[in-house]
């Protein structure tokens, strides 16, 4: 599908729940124009000139935090990073009087990570500048499920009719909740599998199928993401142990026999390999995981132009 639509409706990139399929369509078709940037010899455009990001990460990260500011700089924006270490925070200074007091610098957009669900519309409701979750606790992270839809449809040609098969930590992870919106709404087949103990009760009222065992989500599947068990977000662990998981619901070569052909495996990082996911896989011919990383910098570059538009 093209897009029919040229703008956001919110200045706020808060969760794939509150775009349209027209929307996302948009900032895919951005982000697929954007991919020939990084492959310039200066990978630049001027798009943002004149404008300040600041990035405000309050939980750790790698591959958000990093393409965030490379799509920022490769838009031509000014960025900035900030993190809690080292900050007021650390002297108890709250979310909202930092946000408040970085907002007095007049920035144009903040992107936020935060372990409280909810955080970055609290600060959509309180501040003019656009705010882009960069994942809210265990509640979205939207530019991980449209850089996966990217990459899916870059890989597949489509997102309808897909069969999206996603296996692990159902019940902590934002990135299935965000994949489950978007791939939903755009008439792609989620199936989740997982330990009983780590599927949400009722999860099938979001429109997929729930099946218990790997091999289920495997046949038919046309795309395999693995998620780690997000040990932080657990009080404790909810498995007997993290080998006996490897066994039941770690992705091997051996079990992927039974795969379509052509599959592709996902993982959106950091990955546990030996726990979820065999080095062999996530390192095989099936794995399409750094094309994820890859695919990051144009999709977020999609999502900072349009909220700065909007
Ligand atoms: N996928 C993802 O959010 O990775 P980081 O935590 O490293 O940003």
């Amino acid at each position: 599908m093209r897009a029919q639509t040229s703008a956001l409706k919110s200045k706020d990139l808060l969760g794939i729940e509150q775009l349209s399929p027209e929307e996302i369509t948009l900032i895919l078709d951005t982000a697929e124009g954007f991919k020939e940037v990084s492959e310039r010899p200066v990978k630049k455009v001027p798009a943002l000139r004149g404008q300040l990001v600041i990035n405000l990460f309050m939980e750790a990260s790698t591959r958000t935090r990093v393409s965030f500011e490379i799509a920022e700089k490769r838009l031509s924006a000014d960025t900035l990073n900030f993190t809690a270490s080292g900050s007021s925070v650390e002297k108890g200074e709250t979310l909202i009087d930092t946000a408040e007091n970085l907002m007095a610098m007049a920035p144009d957009m903040i992107v936020i990570r935060h372990k409280y669900p909810g955080a970055p519309k609290m600060l959509a409701d309180r501040l003019p500048a656009s705010i882009i979750n960069a994942g809210d606790g265990a509640h979205e992270h939207p530019t991980q499920a449209l850089l996966d839809a990217f990459t899916i449809r870059e890989r597949l040609g489509r997102l309808h009719g897909v069969n999206v098969s996603i296996i692990g930590d159902i019940a902590h992870s934002r990135v299935v909740r965000s994949n489950i919106h978007l791939l939903t709404r755009m008439k792609a087949s989620v199936t989740v599998a997982g330990p009983p103990t780590l599927i949400p009760v009722e999860i099938e009222k979001l429109g997929v199928r729930v099946v218990n065992s790997l091999d289920e989500a495997i046949d038919g599947a046309d795309v395999i993401m693995m998620l780690r068990i997000q040990l932080e977000r657990q009080g404790k662990l909810s498995l007997p142990s993290l080998r006996e998981y490897y066994n039941t619901f770690g992705l091997t070569p051996q079990r992927l026999r039974r795969a379509k052909e052509g599959v592709i495996v996902m993982h959106p990082g950091p990955m546990n390999r030996g726990v979820e996911i065999a080095s062999d896989v996530a390192d095989g011919p099936w794995s399409v995981i750094l094309n994820q990383v890859t695919n990051g910098v144009a999709v977020r570059m999609a999502g900072v132009l349009h909220s700065s538009l909007s």
